[in-house]
């Protein structure tokens, strides 16, 4: 009894230390904004810098077939690889510190060709295959365009991003991004470097698209963060209300994750029976780690036991959360979880409330990807 207390003190001391060394400087300064099919290097409006066209082993340049509908001129060029190039081709950045980094592809079609026809293709990271590409798109994917991001551990000097023909499609890249990110972002110590984690939803609750490339909200990792709303199951018997703040929030912009302070300062809460729920889009045969994002905003809260929730995933109970009683409040708190093998390709999250009304500020989702084992250092 008494040991468990002395640990749960020690714990709560020491996530005090932490937060007087708020808002530390960030480490890791090495990134790649690359504007492929570009050749001249360009600002865009929140000031981010990015590099002509470079680092690819073939390929033709193009743009896209409405320019003035794209916002940023890194989306308006684009590189494609003919079947004339080859079935596979790769952007190689050389010269990276081994570490982790954050990789984002924007991947567009618009017709750039004049064949009304978006192509299949698959893509690597490091030798694992992470995106795959189908004919046809949703018709408004090959308009505008997506981006899609990663976690990877690299460890042989240079990035590896290959695109592959499936048929005789050429595969197609609108831009590239690169950034060095904490090596023990998302828990990645024990065995993170086995894996790659592949973003299937990054989301603000109560908030539009932010970050990076969306916003002059700054990210250091780069990450942009996307609108629950459309991921979150409506329901009469709960309604939803938002809620925001602009105090200050403390335990954000720390190693390992330098999660910005702007996710913790909205929020979604849930009334009525009381019941929260998410419907995330995945692919079966997988782990996806779930990223839980909390603070307590509301300055009615002030004591342990006001806001009481249980986390339910594919409807197993997997914890209780008491905000206030972890952290306090405006302070942020984190969970993950890992859900194993996934059947369906649907991952539900409930939030359903206990005491006072269930909160969320943001909810990240990761597919777990094995490495390719060939680029494992002990397989020969
Ligand atoms: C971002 O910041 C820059 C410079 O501070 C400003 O010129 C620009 O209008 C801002 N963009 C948006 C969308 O707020
Ligand atoms: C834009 O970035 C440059 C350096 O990359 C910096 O010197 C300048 O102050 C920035 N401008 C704004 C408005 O933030
Ligand atoms: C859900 O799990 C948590 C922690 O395992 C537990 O404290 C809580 O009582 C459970 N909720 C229900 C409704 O059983
Ligand atoms: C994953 O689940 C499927 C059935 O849904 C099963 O056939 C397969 O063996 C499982 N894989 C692992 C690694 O547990």
């Amino acid at each position: 009894m008494s040991l468990l207390f002395f640990l749960f003190f020690l714990f709560f001391f020491l996530s005090f230390v932490v937060s007087s060394s708020s808002a530390q400087s960030y480490p890791y300064g090495l990134s790649y904004n690359i504007d492929c099919g570009s050749t001249t290097d360009s600002t865009d409006p929140f000031n981010a810098t990015w590099l002509s066209d470079r680092f690819f082993t073939g390929g033709t340049t193009s743009i896209v077939s409405e320019p003035l509908q794209f916002h940023h001129p890194q989306e308006k060029t684009l590189r494609f690889f003919p079947l004339s190039s080859g079935k596979k081709n790769c952007y190689v950045i050389p010269n990276l510190p081994s570490g982790r980094y954050y990789v984002r592809t924007f991947t567009v079609y618009d017709n750039y060709d004049g064949k009304s026809q978006s192509p299949s293709f698959d893509v690597s990271v490091e030798g694992t295959l992470v995106f795959s590409w189908r004919s046809p798109w949703p018709e408004e994917l090959a308009r505008t365009g997506a981006y899609s991001d990663l976690f990877v551990f690299i460890t042989d000097g240079e990035a590896d991003i290959c695109f592959y023909s499936i048929a005789t499609d050429s595969p197609v890249i609108g831009s590239l991004q690169i950034v060095q990110v904490d090596p023990e972002s998302y828990d990645a110590v024990s065995d993170g470097q086995k894996f790659i984690l592949v973003n299937y939803g990054r989301l603000s609750c109560s908030s539009g698209q932010w970050g990076p490339g969306f916003s002059n909200d700054t990210d250091h990792f780069g990450r942009s963060w996307q609108s629950d709303s459309q991921f979150r199951v409506t329901d009469s018997g709960s309604p939803v209300r938002t809620m925001s703040t602009t105090n200050s929030i403390s335990l954000t912009g720390d190693s390992h994750n330098y999660f910005p302070m702007k996710l913790y300062q909205s929020a979604i809460v849930v009334g009525g029976k009381g019941i929260l729920m998410y419907n995330l889009d995945v692919d079966a045969k997988l782990d996806y780690l779930l990223w839980f994002h909390f603070a307590e905003i509301d300055s009615t809260v002030t004591k342990a036991g006001q806001r009481v929730f249980d986390i339910v995933i594919n409807d197993k109970n997997a914890t209780r959360v008491d905000i206030y009683k972890e952290v306090g409040s405006f302070r942020a708190y984190t969970w993950s979880y890992t859900v194993k093998n996934l059947s369906s390709t649907t991952l539900t999250v409930k939030l359903v409330t206990v005491a006072g009304a269930a909160l969320i500020s943001g909810l990240e989702n990761y597919a777990l990807v094995p490495a390719d084992v060939a680029t494992l250092p002990e397989a020969r």
